[in-house]
């Protein structure tokens, strides 16, 4: 039996149409990445929320429904995938501990022989990807985390960018750098140009903020309110997750934004940033313009206001 909180659907319509409205006016948007060429072309006069609940379509305000590249969001669903692949045979090549690091960081690869710190930094999410090209099947009809994409969002149309691939794929040393470490040290099986393009792939998946919720919230369902088996994941598993997106959700920034919003994150450079609010719903907001972590400064301020407001915290 499934025992919802109560959801007023209205309300949380009021609080997104209010910060969506105040967004479109803030000045101080901070920058859009450019080390990637094609995400900077993309405007920073944008702003989109999303809130979807355990039942019924997501509540939506501002750009919500305008694709954008998920990049870094895409390591949650990579990792749904590699643990349905490999269960917890995962954790033996990746940790489970914040880095402090920024997420395309090399230093701590080295200290620690090619066991990335866990699976949201790049080389975790590196790693992930050797596993699932390994483990998945039919990785060659369609990519398998676009095919999960696809069935949460309840969305065939949701697609990979290609325009952001190439560019990522063209400027991809640092990433690649990173793989031919691990496969030095031992934990890398694929080769490497297959494993970094399958991960550049995955983060150039393009998504809106009502997507983004609708395929991330089976996070929120977990508990006595059910429903979390939906893709495969046991009730603990998505509690896991929903763990690591807390304390490495946000790279070197995980401690502030637990701090400010106080439910577990994931961003990504192309400005998203994704919500869990166990018992209520998921949330996604996005502007492309971030801070210095890498994280977009308006979807953070925005997410803090929607868990002050609308009291949602896992503290
Ligand atoms: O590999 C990269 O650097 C990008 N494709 C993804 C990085 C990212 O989104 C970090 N998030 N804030």
């Amino acid at each position: 039996m499934q025992m919802h909180k109560e959801f007023d659907r209205e309300k949380v319509q009021a609080v997104l149409d209010a910060i969506a409205g105040r967004m479109a006016g803030e000045a101080d948007r901070g920058e859009v990445a450019n080390y990637i060429p094609e995400l900077a072309e993309v405007s920073l006069n944008q702003f989109g929320i999303a809130v979807a609940p355990l039942e019924g379509p997501p509540i939506i305000a501002g750009d919500a429904e305008v694709p954008f590249s998920i990049q870094s969001i895409s390591k949650v669903f990579g990792l749904v995938v590699a643990l349905q692949c490999v269960g917890a045979t995962l954790w033996r090549r990746v940790g489970r501990e914040p880095s402090g690091d920024p997420f395309n960081s090399i230093v701590q690869l080295e200290f620690e022989r090619g066991k990335p710190r866990n699976p949201f930094i790049n080389p975790g999410a590196i790693v992930v990807s050797d596993v699932i090209l390994q483990n998945a099947e039919n990785t060659k009809n369609q990519h398998p985390v676009l095919e999960l994409c696809r069935t949460l969002a309840k969305d065939p149309t949701v697609s990979i960018d290609n325009a952001v691939y190439a560019s990522e794929a063209a400027t991809g040393e640092r990433n690649r750098a990173l793989a031919y470490f691990m496969l030095a040290e031992g934990n890398l099986e694929g080769d490497v140009t297959a494993v970094t393009e399958s991960y550049f792939q995955q983060c150039s998946i393009a998504m809106s903020c009502s997507q983004l919720a609708t395929a991330t919230r089976f996070l929120a369902a977990v508990g006595e309110y059910g429903a979390a088996d939906a893709v495969g994941m046991t009730v603990e598993r998505a509690r896991r997750v929903n763990a690591l997106m807390m304390t490495c959700g946000c790279y070197d920034a995980s401690g502030e934004v637990a701090f400010r919003v106080g439910l577990p994150c994931k961003s990504g450079v192309g400005g998203g940033i994704i919500a869990i609010a166990p018992g209520h719903g998921s949330i996604a907001a996005w502007c492309p313009g971030l801070d210095e972590k890498g994280n977009s400064v308006l979807a953070l301020k925005a997410l803090e206001e929607v868990a002050r407001k609308l009291k949602w915290s896992v503290f």
